[in-house]
């Protein structure tokens, strides 16, 4: 397994990889990586020859007030991990090899998917995603590439910009690892007080409610909401930023249930802000 620090050392690995006729996979993270990043990992390795995994903190996608400087870092130990898939070469660039000179002129804006949801609680989160994805994919030029239902907005976002922008890739998505007890894996889990952390469990709960409830026939989008909303109301130490149910491909609200929906929400425990979703189906 490669470190590799700069574009050009990651280009002429990758290259090499191509040229010998392996299948290019890639796991783009900001590292501290969990079981929930591991799992993306597995997958790229079932299905590709050559697999990178990029672990760069992106400034670009953080706004002013939120945990770009406390966001946690580890990269001796993300090695260790990373080496128990193993993958081929982590790319872990500076941000002035990222962002060199000046600040950048173009940014990548996909429009619509991002007003609603957590666009709407961090503008230009998703344009910074979305450039920095853009630049990863530039340099890594994968042939798959691999984004966790976890973060379901930002794979709407990316599938959304690879078709629009003819980039030439599959976005593969992968479905959330989740704690025994339900709870999602976030690298800033470990924000959490154990109070704070057994609290969260209300979101896996709403989310598996929902669901449940939908089996049972429920197709009243608008009362399921706000079911969700009241239980999450109710644990104490939870502060809602959103809670809602979008049509799983515009992500724009729905009332009723025809297709697939997504159920997703966002809520603060303390400082730190959690999110979570489900897919909500009919049959
Ligand atoms: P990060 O939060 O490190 O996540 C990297 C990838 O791991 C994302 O695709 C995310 O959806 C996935 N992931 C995180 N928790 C997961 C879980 N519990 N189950 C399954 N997958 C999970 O997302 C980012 O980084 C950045 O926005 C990035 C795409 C790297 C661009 O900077």
């Amino acid at each position: 397994m490669q470190l590799i620090e700069t574009i050009q050392g990651i280009r002429d690995a990758v290259d090499a990889a191509r040229k010998a006729g392996k299948k290019i996979g890639f796991v783009p993270t900001m590292g501290y990586l969990h079981q929930g990043h591991l799992t993306l990992m597995q997958e790229a390795r079932k299905e590709c020859d050559f697999v990178v995994v990029s672990i760069f903190v992106n400034p670009t996608q953080f706004g002013p007030n939120e945990d770009f400087d406390r966001y946690p870092r580890d990269l001796a130990r993300d090695m260790e991990l990373c080496g128990s898939v193993p993958v081929d070469a982590i790319f872990h660039p500076s941000v002035a090899e990222m962002y060199p000179g000046t600040a950048s002129t173009t940014s990548v804006v996909v429009s619509q998917l991002t007003t609603g949801l957590c666009g709407a609680s961090r503008p230009g989160h998703f344009e910074g995603v979305a450039t920095v994805v853009t630049k990863l994919f530039n340099i890594v030029k994968p042939d798959v590439a691999f984004f966790g239902q976890k973060d379901a907005q930002q794979v709407a976002v990316i599938r959304r910009m690879v078709l629009d922008l003819n980039m030439d890739l599959e976005v593969r998505p992968v479905s959330t690892v989740r704690e025994p007890d339900g709870l999602a894996l976030s690298s800033r889990n470990i924000y959490l007080t154990p109070e704070q952390r057994q609290g969260a469990l209300v979101l896996s709960r709403s989310l598996r409610m929902a669901q449940e409830r939908v089996a049972a026939g429920e197709r009243d989008m608008t009362a399921l909401q706000e079911a969700m909303r009241a239980m999450i109301a109710a644990e104490p130490l939870a502060n809602i930023d959103y809670v809602s149910i979008v049509d799983y491909d515009s992500l724009q609200p729905t009332t009723r249930l025809e297709g697939k929906a997504l159920a997703a929400l966002a809520v603060r425990f303390g400082k730190t802000r959690l999110i979570d979703n489900c897919i909500l189906s009919v049959g």
